[in-house]
Order: structure tokens, then sequence, then C-alpha cells
């Protein structure tokens, strides 16, 4: 089946933060892809919007660029661009203040039959504002959503604190809490290989999981990002969010439907069903590292520290910990989660390792056999393989192999690979909540990860350092052979 593109409703979307990284870098391109693609029809409009003086013009030209930048040149030409163009347009509007919110109103369209989005792009210490500011505006119809991206505070309290000020203007099901992650094809596809296959369902559990791996690598550093990741670090940045929800979706009891609440309601489960890491054993299941200067990408790259501007920092780059849901489905296995900057390689993966054989019929000779894994490759290289064990083919004996059975998704299949925010953005505008999380959702997660923030504070042990281009400390592979597993560490 080739890949089908259905219409969105005709919309209205202001994006606060409109000249912001996220905007030229994400939004821009991913909202010309679905223009080109056809899903974006009438008189649909994208409104940019900050406290910048700027005209339609300059604007429209920031546009372009940003589309020659960040979109591949065979995926782009000139009369898709232009097209896209006549959809832009720009306005001064001081989101916390009082000017150009009359302006705002007169250039969005009376006709209540427009989904009207509004997409805070912007610190979340504005989202409150700039919510009280919409509805004081008397912009919020029937049709309109709000979308806001992580950090939603950092920790339970202050996430509580913008919750409260969006919800005091929005109702939950107005409110898209992004969590790019969801949106990526193959974390979707996580989804149809759990629930379309029957295969899976009856091994899915402890009787046949060893251990489940999720692992989330880059290469990259803090890129220019410090003031706010130094404030945030590995856990918050990546595990409160990202990571937690791609172990939802592994562990999740199957929902009735894809219906929202259905999906939402099973992740919540399984937040909730975590068990506490907190003062008493986060020395035993959790390491903190920070990346000390090494090579990365074939080049030599700098501290952590010297990124920063040469200040010492207790702020972790990289967090591996051993998670455990205290239910029926997933008792006394463990989930080992992992996430760090300057790592060795760039790759997102789930491995689902299962039990071993219970007894081996076959001789020393043929080699010893290996507990079945199944692989999902999230980025790059995306990807399912499931390792099994086979005769080494040709005479000899019986000797086993252990191979995989390997589905290549850039192989297999000729469709692109949308970004995460293309399929996120029209989700928004057909009012479909399943990818995005639920205001429980978020607080269960930070009930969970306050109590180890709490507990490294009261340890007051600094990060233990790793050298850029490695998997992280020694303590972390320490972490996991304890138990007597490895991590998992292949090419794909
Ligand atoms: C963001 C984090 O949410 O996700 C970044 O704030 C991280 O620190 C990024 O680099 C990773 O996303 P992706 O899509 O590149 O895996």
């Amino acid at each position: 089946m080739t890949a089908q593109t259905i219409p969105v409703d005709p919309f209205e979307l202001v994006v606060f933060g409109g000249t912001g990284d996220l905007a030229y870098r994400k939004l821009l391109p991913a909202l010309f892809q679905r223009d080109r693609a056809g899903q974006i029809v009438g008189p649909s409009r994208i409104l940019a919007v900050s406290r910048r003086e700027m005209s339609d013009d300059a604007f429209r030209a920031a546009t372009r660029e940003a589309i020659e930048r960040f979109v591949a040149p065979e995926e782009r030409d000139a009369q898709c661009v232009d097209h896209f163009l006549q959809r832009v347009a720009y306005a001064t509007v001081d989101g916390t203040g009082e000017g150009g919110w009359s302006e705002l109103r007169s250039r969005l369209g009376n006709d209540e039959d427009f989904v009207r989005a509004f997409y805070l792009a912007v610190n979340p210490d504005l989202f409150g504002p700039i919510c009280r500011n919409i509805g004081k505006a008397g912009l919020i119809h029937d049709k309109t959503r709000v979308v806001i991206e992580k950090p939603i505070g950092k920790d339970f309290d202050t996430a509580q604190v913008v919750n409260e000020a969006v919800g005091a203007v929005f109702d939950e099901h107005q409110i898209f809490r992004i969590d790019h992650y969801l949106g990526k094809e193959t974390v979707q596809n996580l989804m149809a290989l759990r629930f379309a296959n029957a295969l899976l369902e009856p091994l899915w559990n402890a009787a046949h999981i060893d251990h489940v791996q999720i692992t989330v690598a880059e290469t990259i550093g803090v890129e220019g990002r410090s003031a706010y990741y130094d404030t945030a670090g590995a856990l918050r940045d990546m595990v409160q969010n990202h990571i937690l929800q791609l172990l939802c979706l592994v562990a999740m009891e199957p929902p009735m439907s894809m219906d929202a609440d259905a999906v939402r309601d099973e992740k919540l489960k399984v937040l909730k069903a975590l068990q506490p890491i907190g003062v008493d054993n986060a020395d035993r299941l959790t390491v903190r590292g920070q990346y000390a200067a090494g090579a990365s990408n074939g080049g030599a790259v700098g501290a952590y520290a010297d990124e920063i501007g040469g200040e010492t920092s207790a702020t972790e780059t990289f967090v591996s910990l051993k998670a455990e849901i205290a239910n029926w489905r997933w008792s006394g296995v463990p989930f080992y989660l992992r996430t760090g900057k300057r790592l060795a390689a760039r790759v997102s993966e789930i491995v689902v390792a299962f039990r071993p054989i219970p007894h081996s019929i076959f001789t020393k000779d043929a080699g010893s056999v290996v507990a079945n894994q199944l692989v999902i490759r999230l980025q790059p290289d995306e990807g399912v393989k499931l390792w099994l064990m086979i005769k080494d083919p040709g005479p000899g004996g019986m000797r086993l192999k252990h191979v995989p059975l390997d589905m290549s998704f850039a192989e297999a299949f000729e469709a692109r690979n949308p970004d995460a925010y293309e399929r996120l953005l029209m989700d928004v505008i057909r009012g479909d909540q399943t990818l995005f999380m639920r205001r429980d959702e978020v607080d269960a997660a930070w009930h969970w990860i306050d109590p180890i923030l709490a507990a490294w504070k009261a340890e007051g042990e600094a990060p233990k350092p790793y050298t850029s281009g490695t998997w992280g400390p020694s303590a972390s592979v320490a972490l996991i052979e304890r138990d007597g597993r490895t991590w998992h560490e292949e090419a794909f």
C-alpha cells in the first residue's frame, strides 16, 4: 500500500516564538512538507508572531531560507516553496504584554469553522501569561487548541504551576503536550508491532521476557543550549519524557482502541506501577555521568564543563538506570534505560531480550544457544531485527548460529520517513490527542523522577566523568553486568 494523504480541515496556526529556532528548524519545514503533499488545503494559514518588528515579506524570506536549509533539495521545488509562502504571514505581538493583540485579532478570521491552533514555541515560563492573554483577547472558540513543548516544569511542583496556568484558560481536550518521540514513525510502529500481530502478545510478559533495554544515545554535545541544559540534565531532558514514553509503549496493556484516552489510560497505569527509586536504592539503581574531553564524529571535542563556559557543574549528561514495573505482566523484569550526549554512536533502540531455552538438546560442539532478542531500531537505520538461532548452513554437523531476521524500513519501503513534527502538527489540526501527553501522565512521570533527583542531591556526589565518544561511565556497564546481562551494542 502506498502512503495516503488525507487533507486536514482548513486552519489558522499561530506560532508564538515564530522567529525562533524551533519554528525555523522544525515547524515551518514540517508544514511545508505537508503543504507539498497536498494535506494542507483551502485558505489555511500560518501566522508567526513574536515581539520583534518584521514585515510579512521579510518573514517569508526568512522562511524560504529555513526551507532551503532544512529541507533536502530533492524535496523542494520553487513552485511548492512559493505556494507554501503564500500561506505564511507575520504579526508583531507582545505575548505577555498588551501590544499587538488587537491586530492579531483582526488578522484572524471570524469563521469559527476554521480550526485555530496556538503553538507556544517559547520558554515555558511564558506559557501561562500567553494563554491568559489569548483568553483575554477572546480568541478561543470551539475548535481552538494550544500546543506546548517540554520542559513542562522541572519537577512535580513546577509542572503543576504550568499545567494550572494553561488549564485555567484551555480545557484538557484542547491542550496538546508534545513529546516529539511519539511522532516518530518507528515509535508508532512499535504500537503496530505489538497490537497488529498476534505472534508477540502471548510472549510479551515476565514468563518469556528476561529484560528490556531502552537506549537513546547521541553523539552531539549540548550545542549552545547550555543555559537550559545545565538546569535540566539528562534525567529531566530525556528520561522524564521521551524514554518513559517509550517504556510505556513497550509495557502497556493492549488499549481497547487507538482512541486517545484509551491509549493514555494504559500508559498512565505503567507510570503509576514504576517501582520507586529514591535515597534507599538510587546508588544501586542509577548511574550519572558527565562527558569529559574525547573524540566524537571523527574529531576531538572538549568536556561539558568547557562547553558551558569553563565552570564546574553537577549536571548529568548521561544517565542509566534499572527500572521495574510492579504488576502481573512485568514483575521481576528489569527495564534498563540509558541516555547520554557525546556517546559512541547516535542510536535509539529498544531491545526486548527473551528468556533462554529451558534445556538444550545439542552437544557442546554445536556451540551455545543464545537467547532470542527483538531489536527495534528507532533511529537511524530504522528497522526491526529478530535474533534467532539457526543451523549454520552446509556440511560439518550441527553447528548453531545466531542470526537476525532483518527488516530495514529504508530497504523495504519507498515512502520517505516524515519528521515527527509533520505527523504531530496534522494531529493537532485533526484534534487527535493520541500521540500527546495528558496532564496526569506528566504528573506521574515527575512523581517517579522527583525522588531520584532528591536522592542524587542528598548523595551530593558529582556525576562520574566519561570520555566523549564512549558508552558512558564504567559504572553503567557494571549496573547491568551485576545482573549477569550486557548492554546491546551492535552496528546495524
Ligand atoms: C530533545 C532534547 O527533546 O530531544 C535534546 O531536549 C535532544 O537534548 C533531542 O538532543 C533528541 O531528539 P532526536 O529527535 O534528535 O532524537
